[in-house]
């Protein structure tokens, strides 16, 4: 069908789309040539497209708009306007709403239909983030060989890449990423190749992205890329490459910019590696593989480079001092390298050109020492200064505070002193995220003080904030996280608290001396996950969040009955231990079937030990025990310990096939170890009980124990 054009007029064609779409970005490519209107539909392209579609599942009815006559007018579809043939089909499932496995297409047969091969004028596909269920991708796409644009990357192919792909004399972008993604079943075979040979034939090749596509057979995958003198990006991530390009090999990719070999298995040093001869490259991407020794002179060629990412590999020192040609540094990844030197020392080899273009700089757990550099706050265009886990000591230079394009500063877990004021936040006005966690500094910052940021994140735990509650968080009303443990906080919570953090998701202020009471009512919170444990709170257990899944207010001295229902559906951990608590556990706590964790121990509940269990043999409608069926069967840590319960050994423990840690003692229980314990609980580690021989003894043969650990 294709060819209805003349041999000629097609290289005629061809010829002019490559001036045309040489010089062309992706996403113009096919927009260009359907400029002046749309075509109208060739009628055996809409029965291609029509035997496509019929090929797939589409529950969340993307493909709803291809019916009708006109398939130029469908949904992902464009025409040429010249010839009305299809020219670009994007199906690409992006994104919504955090998740797009609802959109997905999904493979309805064994394979693609190949009718698409009849769309002979396709200069753009993109079939990402879709299932194709672990096909192999069809040899028939080898034959568009109109193609510049080829998308399969997150959706679900596996097997072997097809040679023919090597057809595609015309592409410019191939990205087959992300293939590995899904599927970790050890019967399905990740996308690979053994020969790249074919690559040769794509001489206009400017993107290939093969991440995740097992190159492992491949014996000579350095001269086969080599050979793509158009190469403008290549990520080869985790491709299971080793080390056999040979030193004397000559780089060719001239035009390289971007280089990522992350996670492959190079276990030799970086010197005279090959693309150290790539001196037009933006972003060098070394991370995770095995580089060792020192990072190279030959760093300093790289006068291009924005962006370093050597972390998480066994490089060790400082960078090179001769970098100060490299101008354009924009983000620095040293993270989890063993840098091993002074930061100010490190720090002061990097070009001063460089100073205001750095935006990110990450060095976590890389045993830095001494002090920041006072001038870092002349890194204007700094926004993420990330130095977590190392030994840096002194103070907080107050010059950080200049840095207006500041959102992510974390230097948790350092040895800083010193005593931290609104001086060192005044003008951080785009500040998100802040950690000083386990440092031993003094926030010292007056109560009513108009912060010029609006922070997501807060991390103070282990320096000194208090006695008074910080009243200057009060107008962060965007938090999504507040961390407060250990903060010598003595003091009431404010009333504010609960408004001001109602849409945080972590709330954490363990450890100190906080007092009050928590308000009756807590389900207009957000949150998931409270720790006020160890504190001196009073009054009642309040209704919780309604998605909380995370709850510690142990060691506190919470008072009264529980609430009759909690609320909390989702909750997992719920920890209230050592209070004051009395009356009977409800019995709607048995319709919290997500807990893993449930220690109450320590307080002063009496009545039924915990049954959660339905007698459905029994005449169950008297027994009235709530229906938990599953209350139980995710648990692995149990305490009710130290309370003044009573009843027998709780029925619903045959369930809790997952219970590691069980203590009920310190009870009034009765009756002696059911001989089904264990059997139903494989995993029990720990268990104590203790029961009373008042209500006779016919058990005490076997219930002499009261402590067991296996
Ligand atoms: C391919 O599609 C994915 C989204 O599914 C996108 O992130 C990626 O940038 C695309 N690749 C190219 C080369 O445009
Ligand atoms: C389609 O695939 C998605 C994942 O890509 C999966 O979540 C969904 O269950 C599949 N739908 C059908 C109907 O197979
Ligand atoms: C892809 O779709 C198939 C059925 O069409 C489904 O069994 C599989 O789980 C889906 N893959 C993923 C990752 O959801
Ligand atoms: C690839 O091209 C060759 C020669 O141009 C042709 O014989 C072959 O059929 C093509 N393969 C595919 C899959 O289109
Ligand atoms: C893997 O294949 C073996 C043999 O072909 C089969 O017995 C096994 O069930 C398969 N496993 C899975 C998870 O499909
Ligand atoms: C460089 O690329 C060209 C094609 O663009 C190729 O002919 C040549 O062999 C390549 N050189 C090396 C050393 O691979
Ligand atoms: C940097 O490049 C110059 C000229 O291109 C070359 O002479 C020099 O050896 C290179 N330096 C390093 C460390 O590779
Ligand atoms: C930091 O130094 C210690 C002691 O020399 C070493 O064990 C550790 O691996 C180093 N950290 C990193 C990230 O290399
Ligand atoms: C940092 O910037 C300030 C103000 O612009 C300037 O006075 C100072 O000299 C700079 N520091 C360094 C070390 O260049
Ligand atoms: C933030 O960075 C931009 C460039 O990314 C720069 O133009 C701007 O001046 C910087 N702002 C501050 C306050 O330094
Ligand atoms: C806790 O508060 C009570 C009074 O409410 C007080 O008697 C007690 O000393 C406080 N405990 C601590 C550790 O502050
Ligand atoms: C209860 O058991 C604990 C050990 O779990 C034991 O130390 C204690 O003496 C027992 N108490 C009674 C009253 O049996």
């Amino acid at each position: 069908m294709a060819a209805k054009l003349g041999h000629l007029a097609r290289a005629a064609a061809a010829i002019l789309c490559l001036l045309i779409f040489h010089v062309a970005l992706s996403d113009s490519l096919a927009k260009a040539s359907v400029s002046g209107g749309t075509g109208t539909c060739i009628s055996w392209e809409r029965d291609a497209l029509l035997s496509f579609k019929a090929g797939l599942l589409d529950p969340a009815g993307r493909l709803s708009s291809w019916q009708g006559e006109d398939c130029c007018q469908w949904e992902g579809v464009q025409c040429s306007s010249r010839t009305g043939q299809v020219v670009r089909l994007d199906l690409r499932n992006t994104y919504k709403d955090g998740n797009n496995k609802y959109n997905s297409l999904n493979l309805s047969r064994d394979e693609m239909s190949s009718s698409l091969a009849d769309l002979q004028q396709l200069r753009y596909l993109d079939l990402s983030g879709n299932n194709f269920s672990r096909t192999s991708i069809p040899m028939f796409v080898g034959s568009l060989e109109n193609l510049r644009y080829l998308n399969l990357s997150w959706s679900g192919f596996g097997g072997r890449i097809p040679y023919q792909l090597g057809n595609l004399s015309n592409l410019q972008y191939l990205d087959v990423r992300g293939n590995n993604y899904y599927y970790l079943d050890s019967n399905y075979s990740n996308l690979y190749v053994v020969d790249l040979a074919w690559l040769k034939h794509l001489p206009l090749l400017s993107n290939l992205d093969m991440s995740g596509v097992d190159l492992s057979s491949v014996r000579d995958w350095f001269n086969m890329v080599n050979m793509l003198s158009s190469l403008k990006v290549l990520r080869l991530e985790d491709c299971g490459l080793t080390s056999t390009v040979s030193d004397t090999s000559k780089a060719n990719l001239t035009h390289l910019e971007v280089l990522d070999l992350s996670a492959n298995l190079f276990n030799t040093s970086l010197e005279h590696s090959w693309f150290w001869d790539l001196t037009s490259l933006k972003e060098l991407h070394l991370s995770q593989g095995e580089w060792h020794g020192h990072i190279p002179q030959e760093l300093g060629n790289m006068t291009s480079l924005e962006v370093i990412d050597f972390s998480k590999t066994d490089l060790l020192g400082l960078i090179p001092s001769n970098l100060q040609k490299l101008c354009n540094l924009k983000v620095l990844n040293f993270e989890d390298v063993n840098i091993n030197a002074s930061i100010g020392e490190f720090m002061d080899r990097f070009p001063r050109c460089s100073w205001t273009t750095l935006q990110v700089l990450s060095l976590a757990n890389t045993n830095l020492t001494g002090n920041l550099p006072i001038w870092i706050g002349n890194m204007t265009s700094l926004s993420d200064l990330l130095a977590r886990e190392n030994m840096i000591t002194g103070g907080v230079p107050l010059g950080i505070g200049a840095l207006g394009n500041l959102t992510d500063l974390d230097l948790g877990y350092n040895k800083l002193n010193g005593v931290v004021t609104k001086d060192h936040f005044s003008g951080l006005l785009s500040l998100e995220s802040l950690d000083f966690e386990g440092n031993s500094l003094k926030i010292d910052i007056e109560p009513n003080w108009v912060a010029p940021f609006r922070l997501k994140r807060i991390n103070l735990q282990s320096c000194s904030v208090g006695p008074r509650f910080p009243g200057w968080l009060r107008w962060q009303t965007d938090m999504d996280s507040v961390l407060l443990d250990y903060t010598n906080l003595d003091d009431v919570i404010p009333d504010w608290f609960w408004v001001t953090f109602s849409r945080a998701q972590y709330l954490y202020a363990r450890g100190n001396m906080l007092r009050g009471s928590l308000p009756a009512n807590l389900q207009h919170m957000s949150a998931l996950a409270i720790a006020l444990g160890s504190n001196n709170l009073t009054g009642q257990v309040p209704w919780l969040p309604i998605n909380i899944s995370f709850l510690d207010l142990s060691s506190n001295s919470f008072s009264g009955l529980l609430p009759v229902e909690l609320k909390a559906p989702w909750i997992m951990e719920l920890d209230l231990a050592n209070n004051k608590i009395t009356g009977t556990i409800p019995s709607s706590m048995c319709q919290l079937t997500r807990l893993v964790r449930l220690d109450l121990s320590g307080n002063s509940l009496t009545g039924d030990v915990m049954q959660c269990w339905k007698e459905s043999d029994n005449n169950s409608s008297v027994s009235s025990l709530i229906s938990a069926d599953q209350f139980g069967s995710s648990m692995y840590n149990l305490a009710l310990n130290n309370n003044d319960l009573s009843g027998e050994f709780p029925k619903f423990l045959q369930r809790a096939s997952q219970l590691m840690f069980l203590d009920l003692s310190y009870n009034r229980l009765f009756g002696s170890l059911p001989k089904w314990l264990p059997e139903k609980m494989p995993h029990l580690e720990i268990l104590k009980f203790n029961r009373t021989y008042s209500r006779g003894d016919k058990f005490a043969h076997q219930a002499h124990q009261s402590e067991f650990i296996k």
